[in-house]
């Protein structure tokens, strides 16, 4: 089915799954929305509006959210696991309009900090129907939680079962609560590793007896309602088989808590970590196979165990968002580096940088780019995207084939960058953190602004 091809390392300075296209400034279809396309004139058009025409008005770095597309990936979620609670992962990203799609599309919302419950309100979103994250949750802020009404808080140490039990026995109510717990299984792209136990922050470890204790001691408390286990196994999998692992052990579990405890639980989050395509070494599975495939690890296990079916839930965040965006530059300079054995790479400095896209640097992620503004005549020419900060590790995309006349002024497209782009950006440098705009049917509308350098100045108070 689908993967990820590995690398298996580099042929010259290029690794060896990119390939020289045939065509420069075509687009890969794969990478970008359904609605982007180039004209005659190489001009690149998302969601029916003129990228260059876009950029004239708002400036680069911008990112450009084709409103269509995130909310067809959206529905492709909900309607694929029908039956299922389906939460977008607001740390993928998240401004008031995103919130008010997801909640549109049917989809409930799941926040993991103050601020992210902060944007869903302000959004209008229906308490009921956003789920609150996080391994450390202060009492101001699960207080806040309960008295807004958050459908479930998935609680993620002991300390915050007793918090979170005493805040809502003080507000006179009972808490529906999620216990986030650790399978022993890490997955990443194709391949997922299963231990006995694990050494990371969050959750309950199921192998060490935590988990099982955690949920005895939510179940000691009144103003506590146990509605489910929560596991969440990684990042950009293409690959059921890591949940296959977790959900026979997160099932086990739900089993023995019914049969020992007397307690069924009605409900199971299966977590998020579907991958999306940055380039083509990548092949995401449609929602609709990963439905049924996860459906089906679900179903066999229960009946393996004589239990029934709990009401499931998953919170994709990247697979929405992550291929609706893609981020807007403008070329500055372009450098020619001799590297060893007389080869060359072309290097491509850009207008943003690792203050709005930091996954290069901080995950060695892959991403793939394209000139936006023009069409070329010139031979392809290996190059790297960079920015402008003042780090040498400041690289937007390692290795792509851009046009060999590229220069100043030309315009950069790279797709498959609304999740964790804009939401992880910094001020690095004292950057401002570009806009966000969202187009649809030949309309473009800024839903997150530019930052001024009022901005940046309104928090130094000297
Ligand atoms: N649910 C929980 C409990 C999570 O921790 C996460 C992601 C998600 C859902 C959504 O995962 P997604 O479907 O978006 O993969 N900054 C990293 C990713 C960190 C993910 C953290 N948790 C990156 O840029 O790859």
């Amino acid at each position: 089915m689908s993967g990820h091809v590995s690398p298996g390392g580099f042929t010259g300075t290029s690794p060896v799954w990119l390939r020289e296209p045939e065509d420069v400034n075509a687009l890969v279809p794969a990478l970008w929305p359904a609605s982007a396309s180039k004209d005659d004139d190489g001009v690149l058009h998302v969601g029916g509006v003129s990228v260059p025409d876009l950029v004239a008005n708002v400036n680069t770095p911008a990112f450009v959210l084709d409103e269509g597309e995130f909310r067809a990936r959206a529905q492709a979620f909900r309607d694929a696991f029908s039956g299922y609670d389906v939460y977008y992962a607001g740390k993928a990203f998240l401004c008031t309009a995103v919130a008010r799609w997801v909640a549109e599309e049917g989809l409930c919302l799941d926040v993991c900090s103050n601020g992210e419950l902060t944007v869903a309100l302000r959004a209008g979103v229906d308490p009921a129907r956003i789920g609150y994250h996080g391994n450390n949750k202060t009492a101001m802020e699960l207080r806040r939680a309960v008295h807004a009404g958050v459908g479930r808080i998935i609680v993620d140490s002991f300390q915050e079962v007793e918090r979170l039990a005493d805040v809502a026995r003080q507000l006179g109510t009972t808490q529906a609560v999620m216990v986030r717990v650790t399978a022993g299984v890490e997955a990443h792209t194709h391949e997922f590793i299963a231990t006995a136990h694990e050494d990371q922050k969050f959750g309950f470890s199921i192998s060490s007896g935590a988990a099982l204790e955690a949920v005895q001691m939510v179940l000691a408390h009144d103003s506590l309602d146990l509605r489910g286990l929560h596991s969440h196994i990684g990042s950009q999998i293409f690959d059921t088989s890591g949940w296959e692992v977790a959900g026979r052990r997160v099932l086990a579990l739900h089993a023995h808590v019914a049969s020992e405890l007397g307690h069924v639980m009605p409900e199971l989050d299966l977590g998020g970590g579907f991958g999306i395509a940055y380039t083509t070494q990548d092949d995401p599975a449609e929602p609709s196979l990963l439905a049924e495939q996860i459906t089906r690890i679900v179903t066999g296990e229960c009946a393996a165990l004589g239990i029934d079916v709990p009401h499931l839930s998953i919170e994709p965040g990247r697979a929405i968002v992550g291929p609706a965006m893609c981020t807007v530059y403008t070329v500055g300079t372009v450098k020619e580096v001799e590297l060893d054995a007389g080869a060359s790479r072309t290097y491509v400095s850009v207008d943003g940088g690792m203050s709005d896209n930091i996954r290069t640097a901080l995950y060695d992620a892959d991403y793939s780019c394209t000139l936006a503004s023009r069409a070329s005549t010139a031979p392809p020419v290996l190059a790297r995207v960079v920015g402008k900060h003042c780090e040498s590790g400041d690289i937007v995309v390692k290795d792509e084939f851009l046009p060999g006349d590229i220069g100043p002024g030309d315009l950069v497209a790279v797709p498959a960058t609304g999740a964790y782009g804009r939401s992880m950006a910094s001020n690095y440098n004292h950057a401002l953190r570009p806009p966000v705009v969202a187009v649809r049917d030949g309309q473009a509308r800024v839903v997150v602004r530019r930052e001024t350098e009022d901005d940046l100045l309104a928090t130094d108070i000297g």
